[in-house]
């Protein structure tokens, strides 16, 4: 790499801050610096007693409580006073907020955060440096840079593979789609006989997922300008895991009919089971067919660091593209993702040249640059958060909290058989339980709608917050344990809790008090 300039003498300016002008008092600068210790250090304090506090994830606030209280504030009429904000900011947000810290917050696939990450978060936001351009960024390209190599090579997909920190897991699927697109309209159109037009290669292209798959792939395809049934969803077993045979004979199918299948996507990590689809098999299949392999393990990427579990991902690295998600297993603030790829070469798909920001004369100076790679351009600096969590915690220390969690989960899992309250789906390989009381007698009838009744009625009391989802069409209930803090006892609690308000549901419905069914 050379770097221009690097000869070039710094002016020294030797220019002393002056006083700070009132109206200029707000900016980060060199005659600031006091007032952004002191803010900052206020936030924290306001935030640290806020979380020492919290004695449930949540006070069960409505939207009829807090909208009119946040439309209220006339924005044009500041405060100008920092504790002032801060006072109000505690009335409309801090208090209410759902705190996924909290030992009984088990809903989203929402991780309690690492500190090292949260001081990454204040240094990335108070330097603001842009990772589209070496020019924006210096070493936080390089630091990105290293990042994508340590996570490429945790998968092992090889020496040509490359990668960019992404929003979040739905725009690196989106990105893994794009590019894919790409190479199969890219080898239609070179793959001899007749050139079919280009919306003619799109109308003809197809994704093949498993029904348990993120609903990111469809939005991808939508986005992409794919057709409305370009997503082939491809069977589960009993597991929940896509099916290998059935995946094979949907491709066979796909060809039979003249359609192209431009990618199949596997999943390290279904979002509501936590399964791991069959990379092994599926990887066979993708090459023996050709097609472009996506792994989307936005939740199951924490397994890349796991002591003991490693092997669940095993064929991860045949992929084409893949998927991770720090800000889901490895306990990161969001947003903090990328999207890898086994050849750095597919990522000029979403490169273009804009002579004010990445001239290709820039690729000629080998200046490195990540706007070339990436489907955004300002782009925020999320990699620090990972960097000092390496740095300063250690991948293995970071492994050994998902390990936790999914320990957890088998021992909520082995709850929940033995409860006769209760019947759980599918055996989670990583740490989501999805159940559903089961009211017993005439009550039966009852059970979809106690199990929507327990999940609200759990979180306007914000005890406990519970996702819900449903399963072959009813309704359940599924715990999502990112947090090594949550206790077997949290578990328990929270089942009788929920036993107790399904069950109250149940009897008053059954007893004809209560006219009005719930949704
Ligand atoms: C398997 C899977 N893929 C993708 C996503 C989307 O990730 P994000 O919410 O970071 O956009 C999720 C989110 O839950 C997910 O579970």
């Amino acid at each position: 790499m050379s770097l221009p300039g690097a000869t070039v003498q710094a002016l020294p300016t030797g220019a002393v801050p002056g006083p700070v002008a009132a109206d200029r008092a707000h900016l980060f600068n060199a005659g600031t610096v006091a007032a952004y210790r002191r803010v900052l250090a206020d936030g924290i304090d306001r935030v640290a007693d806020r979380v020492a506090a919290a004695d449930r994830p949540f006070t069960g606030v409505t939207p009829q409580d807090l909208a009119p209280r946040i439309a209220g504030i006339d924005l044009d009429r500041p405060l100008g006073d920092t504790g002032a904000a801060l006072d109000e900011l505690q009335d409309v947000y801090l208090r209410d907020a759902v705190y996924f810290h909290h030992p009984r917050y088990l809903a989203h696939l929402n991780c309690p955060v690492v500190i090292p990450a949260l001081l990454g978060e204040a240094v990335l936001s108070a330097v603001n440096s842009s990772l589209d351009t070496w020019d924006q960024s210096a070493g936080g390209t390089l630091i990105e840079r290293r990042l994508i190599d340590w996570t490429v090579d945790r998968v092992g997909l090889g020496p040509a593979a490359d990668g960019v920190f992404t929003s979040g897991g739905t725009q690196s699927n989106l990105q893994a789609m794009l590019l894919a697109r790409e190479e199969a309209v890219g080898r239609a159109a070179t793959s001899g006989g007749t050139r079919p037009s280009r919306p003619e290669s799109l109308s003809r292209l197809r994704i093949l997922t498993s029904a348990a798959g993120h609903f990111s792939v469809q939005k991808a395809a939508k986005l992409l300008g794919l057709d409305a049934d370009a997503v082939v969803t491809v069977g589960t077993d009993a597991e929940r895991r896509m099916r290998a045979d059935e995946l094979a004979r949907e491709i066979d199918r796909c060809r039979r009919e003249g359609l192209r299948v431009m990618a199949v996507v596997a999943t390290a990590g279904t979002t509501d089971f936590g399964t791991i689809d069959p990379l092994p098999q599926i990887a066979d299949i993708c090459a023996a067919a050709g097609v472009w392999l996506h792994v989307d393990a936005a939740y199951g990427c924490g397994l890349l660091v796991s002591p003991t579990r490693r092997h669940l991902l095993d064929g991860i690295e045949r992929a084409d593209s893949v998927t991770v998600d720090y800000h889901k297993s490895f306990f990161q603030p969001v947003s903090s993702s990328a999207l890898l790829v086994r050849d750095r070469r597919v990522l000029r798909h979403a490169t273009w040249h804009a002579d004010y920001l990445n001239p290709a004369r820039a690729v000629e100076q080998r200046i490195p640059n990540q706007v070339d790679k990436s489907i955004q351009t300002t782009r925020r600096f999320d990699a620090l958060k990972l960097w000092l969590t390496l740095r300063i915690m250690g991948p293995d220390a970071v492994g050994a909290l998902f390990d936790e969690v999914i320990d957890r989960a088998a021992a909520a899992w082995q709850l929940l058989t033995e409860d006769p309250r209760f019947e759980v789906v599918t055996r989670s390989q990583l740490s989501t339980v999805v159940f559903r009381y089961l009211p017993t007698g005439p009550g039966r009838a009852l059970v979809d709608e106690a199990n929507l009744y327990a999940r609200e009625a759990l979180a306007a009391s914000g005890a406990a917050l519970v996702a819900g989802t449903t399963v072959d069409g009813a309704h359940h209930l599924k715990f999502t344990l990112l947090n090594p803090e949550t206790s077997v006892d949290d578990i328990a609690h929270v089942l009788d809790l929920i036993a107790e308000h399904a069950g109250w549901y149940v009897r008053t419905r059954t007893a004809g008090e209560l006219s009005c069914p719930i949704r």
